[in-house]
This record gives C-alpha cells, sequence and structure tokens, in this order.
C-alpha cells in the first residue's frame, strides 16, 4: 500500500509482462498451499475451458486466493462447482441475472447514477456551505463506488433501496478488514444477515431473489438453506470489489485523460466498446483458482493431483501476442477478447449487471463532469509472491467539475 498525491493514478501497470514472456507462469505461495498463475491468454483460456482438469468444485473457499477454507464452509454456488451439477444451478440462475439487459432495468440504474451526479454536482452539503460544490471533495471508493455498488445491487436482487444503507455499512470488503485479509467475524456479519432475510422471505414472500430461490428447484429438488445462502454471498462478494474498482478506475483514468471524456461525450456511440477496453485494462479481478484432477501440465509446466492453479485474467489480458498496445487505453479497440470476465462455463453471471452500471455511469459522467480532478490517492495493491499488482484505490479524494 502506498499514498500518493496525483501523477500516474491512472495507470494500472502490468507487472507480470517479463514472467508470461518467460516461464508463461508465476509460482506463489498462499497460506502454505501453492499456486501455480498461469499468465498467458490462450494458456488461460485452455485452462478455464478444460474443468475436467482444472475444477473449481474442490473443498469450498480453495479456488480462492487467498484461500478462504480456514474461514467458510459454505459452498459458493454455481461457482464451487463442476459440470454437471453447475449446469442446473447456472440454468436457474441465468434468467435472473439477464434482467439488466432490459430497459426497465437499466432506468432504474440510471435514476441511481443520476441521483449520485445531482448530490454532487447541483446540491451544496451541509459541511462545506460556503464552498461551490466542485470544490466539496469525495472519497469515491466511499462515498461514490461503494454508494452505488450497493444501491445497484438491490436492483439486482430485487430488494427495497433501503438495505443499500446496511450494505454500506459493512465498509467496502466483506470478508476482510483493515488489518486482516481473512476476517471470519467480518464474513458472519454478511452470513447472519443471510440467514434472516432468507427467514424473512419464507414468513413474507416478495419478487425478490431469496423468494425466487425458495421456490425454485434444480433437477426437480428444491434448493436448501445452505444452497440459497451459497448463492447469495457470492452475489455478495463477488459483485462488491470488482465493481467498486471497476467504477475507480474509471474516475482515475478520465481525472488523467480529460479528451477521453470529452470523446465520449461527443461520440456516446463508443461507449460499448470504451467499457470492454476499461475492463480489460483494469481487469478488476486478478486471477481465479483451480485444483488440478490428476498429475497434469499447464503452460509446459507439470502440475501434481491435488495441486493448485489459477487463471490470470489480470495478465491474459495484457498479453501482446493477442492485444496491440496492450498497455494503452484504446477506447475504439476493435477485437478486444478481453477475459476481465472469465472464460468457460463459469464466466461473470453478474457481467450483464457489470456493464449495464458501467455504461451507464461513465455516459453520465461524459455528459455531466468536464474535468475529474485527483485530490490525494491511496493505492490498493495486492501482492503475489514476487509480483506487486495495483488493483485498485483504499481511498480517491476527488473532486467532480461539472460541465457547462
Ligand atoms: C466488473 C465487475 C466484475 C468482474 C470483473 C467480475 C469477474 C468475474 C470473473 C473473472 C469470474 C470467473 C471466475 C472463475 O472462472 O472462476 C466471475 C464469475 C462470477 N461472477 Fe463476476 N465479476 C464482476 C461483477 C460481478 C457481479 C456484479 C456479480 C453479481 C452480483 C458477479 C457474480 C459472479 C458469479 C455468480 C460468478 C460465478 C459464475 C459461475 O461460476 O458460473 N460478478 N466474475
Amino acid at each position: 500500500m502506498s499514498e500518493h498525491v496525483m501523477g500516474n493514478v491512472s495507470q494500472l501497470d502490468d507487472p507480470f509482462t517479463a514472467l508470461r514472456q518467460g516461464d508463461g507462469v508465476l509460482d506463489i505461495d498462499d497460506q502454505g498451499d501453492p499456486v501455480k498463475m498461469v499468465l498467458g491468454l490462450k494458456d488461460v483460456r485452455k485452462a478455464a475451458h478444460s474443468w475436467q482438469l482444472f475444477q473449481s468444485g474442490a473443498i469450498p473457499g480453495r479456488i480462492v486466493v487467498p484461500s478462504e477454507v480456514a474461514i467458510r464452509d459454505v459452498r459458493q454456488l454455481p461457482f464451487e462447482l463442476d459440470p454437471p451439477a453447475h449446469k442446473g444451478f447456472r440454468g436457474l440462475l441465468e434468467p435472473w441475472f439477464k434482467r439488466p439487459a432490459g430497459k426497465a432495468y437499466q432506468d432504474k440504474l440510471t435514476d441511481i447514477v443520476s441521483i449520485m451526479f445531482d448530490s454532487i454536482l447541483d446540491n451544496h452539503t451541509a459541511i462545506n456551505k460556503r464552498s461551490s460544490p466542485e470544490m466539496v471533495t469525495h472519497d469515491a471508493v466511499k462515498d461514490i463506488a461503494l454508494v452505488l455498488q450497493s444501491r445497484a445491487l438491490t436492483v439486482l436482487i430485487n430488494v427495497p433501496m433501503t438495505e443499500a444503507q446496511t450494505w454500506i455499512n459493512w465498509g467496502t470488503h466483506v470478508f476482510r478488514s483493515d488489518d486482516n485479509p481473512l476476517d471470519a467475524s467480518k464474513a458472519n456479519v454478511l452470513y447472519d444477515y443471510l440467514d434472516e432475510q432468507i427467514a424473512h422471505a419464507k414468513k413474507a414472500p416478495g419478487e425478490d431473489i431469496y423468494t425466487e430461490l425458495l421456490h425454485a428447484e434444480v433437477e426437480g429438488k428444491a434448493l436448501t438453506e445452505e444452497e440459497i445462502k451459497g448463492i447469495m454471498i457470492l452475489t455478495f462478494a463477488g459483485g462488491r470489489d470488482t465493481v467498486i474498482n471497476a467504477l475507480t478506475n474509471s474516475l482515475a483514468y478520465f481525472s488523467e485523460n480529460p479528451d477521453a471524456l470529452n470523446f465520449i461525450n461527443e461520440h456516446p456511440e463508443n461507449l460499448n466498446s470504451a467499457i470492454e477496453e476499461l475492463l480489460r485494462y483494469f481487469s478488476p479481478l486478478t486471477h481465479m483458482g483451480r485444483v488440478a484432477t490428476k498429475d497434469t501440465q499447464v503452460a509446459g509446466h507439470d502440475v501434481a493431483y491435488d495441486s493448485r492453479i489459477s487463471l490470470c485474467w489480470a495478465s491474459a489480458n495484457r498479453d501482446e501476442s493477442v492485444f496491440e498496445s496492450p498497455n494503452e487505453v484504446n477506447l475504439t479497440r476493435k477485437a478486444n477478447p478481453h477475459v476481465a470476465f472469465g472464460f468457460g462455463i463459469h464466466n461473470c453471471l453478474g457481467a450483464t449487471h457489470a456493464r449495464a452500471l458501467l455504461r451507464i455511469w461513465v455516459g453520465q459522467l461524459a455528459e455531466r463532469v468536464a474535468r475529474v480532478e485527483v485530490v490525494e490517492a491511496d493505492e490498493n495493491t495486492e501482492q503475489w509472491g514476487e509480483v506487486a499488482r495495483k488493483v485498485g484505490f483504499h481511498k480517491l479524494l476527488v473532486r467532480l467539475h461539472k460541465r457547462a
């Protein structure tokens, strides 16, 4: 973690270049359980595709890096399942998670984003009555991204907007506290909350995801409460840091690339390709693990039975053999086969929601904001063995200057 003010806040270096071009892998130690990170796009895709060889359905928590085995017994679904079991749960969830493609859903996200910009750009806040709204600083992590992410999640799981405040109060991490990367007591807050929500939906069924899951069947069998919890833990955890990183990195990017903001404002037809490119460049989720089901190989290296590999989406997305000028942001990049949302059967279920939110967010930012000024930045840097990767920010103080 490093504190710094201004200068290069938008830059996300690729720390894997030399290793990807060399061995194609990075060996790291995670709590005494080694992980071979796979770095090239072709190798990542191949391993993701080979679910028979590299499974997700190991003991709960083991495919996550750092491993959550010590703090979690509940299996996250459909993420920690392999075919054929994966298919039933995925099939059940897909229609629900595709709702963000619809207009009514996107209108709700548009309202959420508009209210955020109105409050930043148009209102005098009580704390700073004498200065103009645009002189007020906002922590983009806590006061913008976490709030938007939480409010948007109420739309995805179809619960009242008031629930968002509870989730905002949890802070930016569900499984982490400031001094502990794996905090079981923190995870229990989410588990207890989910128990209450499921109990409530049983007593008073509604239109929410809990009710939907309580009445659903997979292969002719009703879901157990443990399974419902497994789906919901993933929904809360999977879409939290990732979305927050994407939102804050976009502010940092536009703060140092005002022309790009003007370009999107003048040519909004490029929003889709811009969002895909920002996702490739930011790669909000660095990697995800798998466990070998037998002695095998990955990227030309031996992998022993029951040992772990990880699919490094962040490195794959900078693979110079696939992407021209991979370390440059090209908002009109044509072919963009990035794997920011993963690849193969486990590709991100929340992608339709995340893309819709990011499109609306960047669209309104370009329309309403002339300049993003970063006042202070505290970077969030992950350490993977010898490699440090910046993934977002712990804190990003910004001022937003309104478009005339
Ligand atoms: C920019 C935001 C996001 C990024 C970059 C991202 C990234 C990913 C990646 C890389 C995977 C593949 C994991 C693997 O292969 O093991 C994944 C899976 C998943 N994501 Fe996301 N995610 C994002 C947002 C969300 C949101 C908003 C939700 C839901 C609220 C979500 C829910 C899931 C679920 C349920 C899976 C597992 C799907 C399966 O196993 O079939 N994600 N995500």
